[in-house]
């Protein structure tokens, strides 16, 4: 019989059960959802809707329950619609009748919102972790390089020589400000709905305060018709994992270029790359190319989402059980693509000696020629002129900056009109100053400021990337954001009936 059977006579039509049904989807929740029907319970108690006898026949059911669930041992009931009538009836069928007692002042509608903010706390704290291995592997693969000059790009063309570690220390830091996000959304998804009932809060006097620490959250929601239909959290989550998976899919991006042999910067392990069905010479990325497609999907989930949730009125709709495809879609692809991308990134071959020679090509130390002859006085646009010239007369020679003979630096000064160029021009060091200027350690050297890629600064960078990483892993398994306060719960585990309080 339905659970809605009551005010029901006939059957229900097949298509509308296939259709309205969501246990293939929501079994994900159950662990979280029996979390919230013991704390419900013990709100039951508080209240003395329920007996202490009772209270303990209903935990310890649903204790048995959890168990069954982490064994794998439930079996789901596809004709009970949902995780939620599934436990129920489960739970009926183990501990009889008393089980009737445990919906008391409580809707699906509270419950799955509680559950799935439960949920979204294990998920980003897995991905919190997750993000922080990639922001290792970067760093690892930096510091065993920590001397290799890639030719930095804007416009894909060749602009300035750059270390390798000041690039890869680029992804961490948008892996920093992911994990931010997620610590954001996690900070707003940090409410219990339970006991907001199904939209106008439960018709008992439930404590809402003592059910929300009982699971560990900061607090009750403040209205339950926002509390039954927010999913705000749902779509900043999905929001958060859309950016990272954009900044890997960036990073997949250069890592396919890079493993180009005409490029030829880095090779790929073997357990990170595939060979073609027909081509014996090929070595694909396809583990890069993937992120980057699926890419795609993660930001298809964070439209979804806005578009599912644009046209509803207050309260809880039918049309929110579509939160949940897109978020675990979303959080499983971005914490799958971090596992590979993370492997791949930690397994990658430099080769540095590429890399310089390819740092060299395309006058890539032009500006560090015309910072040399700033600093000798002479006005930056002069100084952009006269390198130009420099540039063109080593195209006509075929020859780079730093080859140029004493006459060709003296003869693009000289022919400035300004008289402060001119005067330099007549210097007898002033070729073998700039050549210096010209090579490309002289050119990284220049570029000694807070967050550029002078070595110094990169060194410097890197040694408090790797000393972050390893303070943060101490704390790891706590909500994250929370990493600085002693007292905040660890989250290891989904939190007992108990008030988790260190
Ligand atoms: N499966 C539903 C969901 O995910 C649970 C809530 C159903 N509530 C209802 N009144 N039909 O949204």
């Amino acid at each position: 019989m339905r659970l809605w059977g009551g005010r029901f006579a006939g059957e229900s039509d097949e298509r509308m059960a296939a259709f309205t049904r969501s246990i293939e989807i929501d079994a994900a929740l159950a662990l979280d959802d029996i979390e919230g029907s013991i704390a419900h319970v013990r709100a039951l108690r508080r209240a003395g809707l329920v007996t202490a006898g009772d209270e303990e026949r209903l935990v310890a059911g649903l204790a048995d329950l959890r168990a069954e669930v982490e064994a794998g041992a439930l079996a789901w009931d596809p004709t009970l619609e949902d995780v939620h009538l599934n436990l129920e009836a489960a739970l009926a069928e183990r501990i009889g009748p008393v089980a009737g007692r445990l919906h008391t002042g409580r809707s699906r509608n509270d419950q799955v919102a509680t559950d799935l903010r439960l949920w979204l706390r294990r998920a980003v704290v897995r991905l919190d972790a997750a993000l922080l291995d990639m922001e290792d592997a970067l760093v690892t693969v930096a510091e065993r390089h920590p001397d290799a000059v890639l030719p930095g790009a804007t416009h894909i063309q060749p602009a300035q020589p750059v270390l390798l570690a000041h690039h890869l220390l680029a992804y961490v830091e948008m892996l920093e400000r992911d994990r931010g996000r997620f610590a954001d959304a996690w900070r707003r998804a940090d409410r219990s709905p339970l006991g907001s009932g199904a939209i106008a809060g439960a018709g008992y006097p439930l404590d809402r305060e003592a059910s929300a620490r009982e699971l560990g959250l900061a607090g009750p929601t403040a209205n339950s018709m926002d509390a039954t239909s927010d999913r705000d959290f749902v779509v900043e989550a999905i929001a958060a994992a859309a950016l990272a998976m954009v900044h890997l899919s960036r990073l997949a991006e250069e890592i396919a270029w890079w493993s180009n042999p005409r490029f030829g910067f880095v090779r790929l392990a073997d357990a990170f790359s595939t060979g073609s069905s027909m081509m014996p010479n090929k070595k694909n990325p396809d583990p890069a190319e993937l992120v980057r497609g699926r890419t795609g999907r993660v930001i298809g989930d964070l439209a979804g989402s806005l578009a599912m949730l644009k046209g509803l009125p207050l309260a809880y709709q039918r049309d929110l059980q579509e939160d949940k495809p897109a978020l675990f879609d979303a959080l499983g692809t971005l914490e799958a693509s971090l596992g590979v991308m993370a492997g791949l990134v930690a397994s990658l071959s430099v080769d540095e000696s590429r890399m310089r020679a390819a740092a060299a090509e395309g006058h890539t130390t032009a500006t560090a020629v015309a910072d040399a002859i700033v600093r000798l006085g002479v006005p930056f646009r002069t100084a952009h002129h006269v390198v130009g010239r420099l540039v063109a007369e080593a195209d006509r020679r075929g020859s780079t900056l730093a080859d140029l003979p004493d006459d060709a630096y003296a003869g693009a000064l000289g022919a400035d009109a300004d008289p402060t160029a001119a005067e330099l021009a007549l210097r007898p060091s002033i070729g073998a100053e700039l050549r210096a200027a010209a090579g490309i350690d002289a050119a990284l050297a220049s570029c000694d400021v807070v967050g550029g890629t002078a070595p110094v600064r990169v060194a410097a960078a890197l040694v408090s990337a790797r000393e972050r990483i390893e303070a943060e892993r101490a704390t790891a398994g706590r909500a994250p954001g929370s990493r600085a306060t002693a007292e905040e719960p660890t989250f290891e585990k989904p939190p007992s009936g108990q008030p988790t309080s260190g």
